[in-house]
Order: structure tokens, then sequence, then C-alpha cells
């Protein structure tokens, strides 16, 4: 059976993500940065026992090759970059209200969590056999479309999270990894339900998402897509 990584897999997204994959007999990593709080996701692995919970907060680099150093001989098919925060005050995040300190740590979170956690599980993907490194990203990190709420610290930690991804998929074309950005639709998780509007039922996102990771492939690396498969531009 394949192995799959996914980061922030306590709650929402991730949550559902680790479920749906353990629900098809994957091994499963489930990472997320407080174990000790994670009451559904220990349900989770006591109900399935290829469902394994370890420590890793992404922000946190130390934790990142703490975590790595467990799975040093291990081969990972799919790496999910999917933990990730928004303010929770909008008005921290527009112009004229700017904390900057809320906007760093936005972007070592969202931006340099993904690019350490992939860093340091790349020996890992190499050695799997799907290869495979995606990131739920969000269609507010595109260049072209403009958002409802221009949410400046979230949506620059987004876009420049696309471009590390974009490089990243070219860098590693030679070994074999495809690289892929999603964007679940505005999903109803705690961080969905902070804005109006969230639609997408969080099982359907995730079923959509992992539709796509499973069309992923070299031919298609690079590519940033919603979870209903609508292509997004950049
Ligand atoms: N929901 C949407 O509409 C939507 C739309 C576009 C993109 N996204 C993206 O989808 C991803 C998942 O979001 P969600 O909607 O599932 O949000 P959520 O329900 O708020 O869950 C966020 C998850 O990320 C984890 N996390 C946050 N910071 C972390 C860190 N430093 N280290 C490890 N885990 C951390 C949280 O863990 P704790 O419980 O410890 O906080 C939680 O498990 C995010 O990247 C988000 O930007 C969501």
């Amino acid at each position: 059976m394949p192995t799959v990584l996914i980061t922030g897999a306590n709650r929402g997204l991730g949550l559902e993500f680790a479920t749906q994959y353990a629900g098809e007999g994957w091994r499963v990593i489930a990472s997320c940065r407080t174990p000790e709080k994670a009451a559904h996701l220990d349900r989770l692995a006591v109900q399935n026992a290829q469902v394994g919970v370890v420590q890793m907060d992404v922000a946190d680099h130390g934790s990142v090759d703490a975590c790595a150093a467990q799975f040093s001989d291990q081969s990972i098919d799919v790496l999910i970059n999917n933990a990730g925060i928004a303010s929770d005050d909008f008005a921290h995040q527009m112009l004229g209200g700017f904390d900057f300190e809320n906007w760093e740590n936005i972007l070592r979170t969202n931006t340099l969590g993904p690019m350490k956690v992939t860093e340091a599980f790349l020996p890992n993907i190499k050695a799997g056999d799907q290869k495979k490194v995606v990131v739920v990203s969000s269609t507010v990190g595109s260049l072209t479309q403009m958002n409802a709420y221009p949410v400046y610290p979230y949506a620059t930690s987004k876009a420049a999270l696309n471009k590390g991804m974009l490089l990243m998929a070219e860098q590693l074309r030679s070994d074999g990894v495809s690289v892929l950005c999603l964007c679940p639709g505005h999903a109803k998780t705690d961080m969905g339900m902070k804005a109006e509007g969230a639609s997408v039922e969080v099982e359907d996102a995730v079923a959509g998402m992992r539709s796509e990771i499973a069309n992923l492939s070299l031919a298609s690396t690079g590519s940033f897509t919603r979870y209903n498969g609508e292509t997004i531009s950049w």
C-alpha cells in the first residue's frame, strides 16, 4: 500500500485527507503540532492500524527536522503540505491596519513551512513509487484574480508558495518528482467559516483534491487546479 504524509492532519481538510486515505487502506503518517490534543486523529489511529500520528510544527524547523529523522530510511509516495493559517482578524490583514508580526507568522507557516517540510522529506519522496509533492494553496494566491477581501498576508503567502512550488516542479522533474498546487474551494472548515460564503463540503473538497492527486504525473507537474478539476490562472 502507498504511504501519504499529511501536515496539519488533526482537523479540517487535513483530518479529512487522513480519513479518506486510511479508508482506502493507505499507510497514513498524520502529522500535527499538538498530538496530545488531537482527539479526532487519535480515534482514527485507534480504528486504523496503518495510521500513525506524529508531532510536526511546520513553522518550527527543529520540529520538522526531528520528524524527518524518524522516517529517514522510509519511502513516502505522496506528501501533502496542508497545514496553514489565516489571521483571525481580517482588519489586521488589510491596508491601514497591517499587523506585520502576524504577517510574518503567516508567511513562516504558509510559505516557508511547506518549503522546509518538502526539503526535509525529499529523500523519502524520491525513494517512493509515486513521487508526488502537493500543497494546499488557494485561488486567493492567484496573481490575476482579484479577491473579495484583500487579505494581504494570506494572499501573499499563497502566491509566494505557488512560485516556490513552480520552481521545485522544474528542478525536480529530472528526479521524476511531480508537484501540484491545489485549491480546495471555499470549504466549510474552521478557517473557511471565518469568511462568508463557505459552500464546499469538506468531504467533497478532499475527494476532489485526491482525484487531482491521483491524476498527477510528470506530464502535469507544476499545475494549479481547483478541487473540481478547473485550472486556476497563476
Ligand atoms: N477552508 C478553505 O476554504 C480553504 C480555502 C483555500 C485554502 N485553504 C487551505 O487549506 C489548508 C487547510 O486549511 P483548513 O481549511 O483545513 O483550515 P483549519 O480547519 O483551520 O485547519 C488548519 C490546520 O493547519 C494546522 N496548522 C496550522 N499551523 C500549523 C503549524 N505551524 N504546524 C502544523 N500544523 C499547523 C492546524 O493545526 P492546529 O489545530 O494545531 O491549529 C490545523 O490542523 C490551509 O493551508 C488553508 O490555507 C483552505
